[in-house]
């Protein structure tokens, strides 16, 4: 029988980063009793299977109301579709009245969540090994595991507790330059980061812009926390702010509706010139990697989020009211808790901090230990809590004595529990 060796394939496939996130899922698999403060996922009581067959009949009627015949709507529904996709025209509206994002609906590509997105963007946008990708870091790691997966250089800039300083953008983009490669894009999370959880203010958000045009640099604006602010305060994205069109934007519809649908997209609008002169959609260039990638997003996936779009009467901040007022909840739960688990002054003295998010997910506490894998597995076996060690979404060593929390996935009292148990840990370990 033939037998492979795992050093003969491509790197991707141990990479790092998944290493970890399995290392993670074998761990809650291993101790199912533990809290996990490390899920990001979307809560699950806001769905039930009823949702899909209910919001896929409200899409077929917006086809028939649109005056398609049966057969069209078969067709929508059934066939191999457009590559990029169906309901960019209901996004379009959904951008103009949640974001003030003004786009052409050919300008938008629906992709197989935002995961696909990245993949597709990186892909187009990197033609030649000296084209590198910039990063906030700590990173996401779908987006460095996507450049990795396409061999794509990833540098990181480091953030700081206000974020992303566009100085420190602008200088590692003359580094990469300096170097004999091109800065091409540089990806960030502007609203509540994954994983540490900062936003950038509105003044940050322009500098980058100004950074960007200097640079000469694309902007890969991923957003998929942007509704969930802990307040009322508008954050406009970057792309709204955008008079360059320097900003490709990436949206997931996996906390506003629900992750299983596998639906997301992205807005680029830029124009695209050929040798003869014709100019054309970056987005329409981008469909070609998409078709070799996914041919197009399922019909039926797209018809469910589509129902959902028309349902909502073209918002989603709307529409989601009941899960902002929940994920704000949460997160004002985790914070109150690590202050009462963990009180004053005792550690200030033994140099226990956290961030405080203004939205979104996830939260970082520093610890006085290493919080590693070899902890991590203590910390469930023994105290029966899970967390992230943040140094899963450093390049290169970084975040050794951080760890971050979600408080997405759980109840209240199970993140208060959650934060009582690891408060126990740290208590042991400082
Ligand atoms: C920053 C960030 N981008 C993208 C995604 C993935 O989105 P999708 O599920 O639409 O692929 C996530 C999911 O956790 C995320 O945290």
């Amino acid at each position: 029988m033939v037998e492979l060796a795992k050093t003969e394939l491509h790197v991707s496939v141990s990479d790092p980063v998944s290493a970890s996130m399995t290392f993670l899922n074998e761990i809650a698999n291993r101790f199912p009793d533990t809290v996990s403060l490390a899920a990001g996922r979307p809560y699950e009581e806001f769905y039930t299977t009823d949702d899909i067959g209910r919001y896929l009949d409200v899409y077929l009627a917006h086809l028939r109301d649109k005056g398609l015949t049966p057969v069209q709507v078969r067709r929508a529904l059934m066939q191999y579709g457009r590559t990029n996709g169906q309901i960019h025209e209901l996004i379009a509206e959904l951008l103009a009245t949640d974001e003030k994002i003004y786009v052409s609906p050919d300008a938008i590509s629906v992709t197989v969540g935002c995961q696909e997105a990245m993949v597709i963007a990186v892909r187009g946008l990197c033609a030649v090994p000296q084209d590198v990708l910039l990063a906030a870091e700590p990173c996401y790691v779908g987006i460095t595991g996507a450049a990795r997966l396409l061999g794509v250089e990833v540098v990181p800039v480091p953030e700081d507790g206000a974020g992303l300083d566009p100085r420190a953008v602008a200088e590692v983009a003359r580094s990469v330059r300096a170097s004999g490669r091109r800065p091409r894009a540089l990806y960030l999370v502007p609203n509540f980061s994954n994983p540490s959880g900062v936003s950038l203010s509105v003044e940050t958000r322009r500098a980058l812009l100004a950074v960007a045009a200097e640079a000469d640099l694309l902007i890969l604006e991923d957003d998929p926390y942007g509704l969930f602010g802990l307040d009322e305060a508008t954050r406009p994205t970057l792309k709204s702010l955008d008079t360059d069109q320097r900003v490709i934007y990436l949206g997931s519809f996996a906390k506003s509706c629900f992750p299983g649908a596998r639906v997301g997209f992205l807005v680029a609008d830029q124009p695209v010139v050929d040798t003869a002169g014709r100019r054309t959609l970056l987005a329409d260039e981008l469909s070609t990697v998409k078709s070799m990638v996914t041919v197009n997003t399922s019909p039926i996936s797209q018809a469910v989020i589509g129902g959902m779009l028309v349902a909502a009467g073209g918002s989603l901040r709307a529409a989601n009211r009941e899960k902002i007022a929940f994920y704000r909840g949460n997160l004002r739960t985790l914070l109150d808790s690590l202050d009462r688990h963990l009180p004053e002054p005792a550690r200030s003295a033994r140099g226990i901090r956290w961030n405080v998010p203004s939205g979104g997910f996830f939260a970082v506490v520093d610890v006085p230990f290493d919080a590693d894998e070899k902890l991590l597995e203590i910390s469930a076996r023994e105290y029966g809590v899970l967390w992230t060690p943040m140094r899963f979404f450093y390049s290169e060593g970084g975040g050794g004595r951080a760890i971050r929390l979600s408080c997405s996935w759980l109840t209240p009292a199970e993140i208060d529990d959650g934060v009582a148990r690891l408060a126990r840990l740290i208590a042991d370990r400082s």
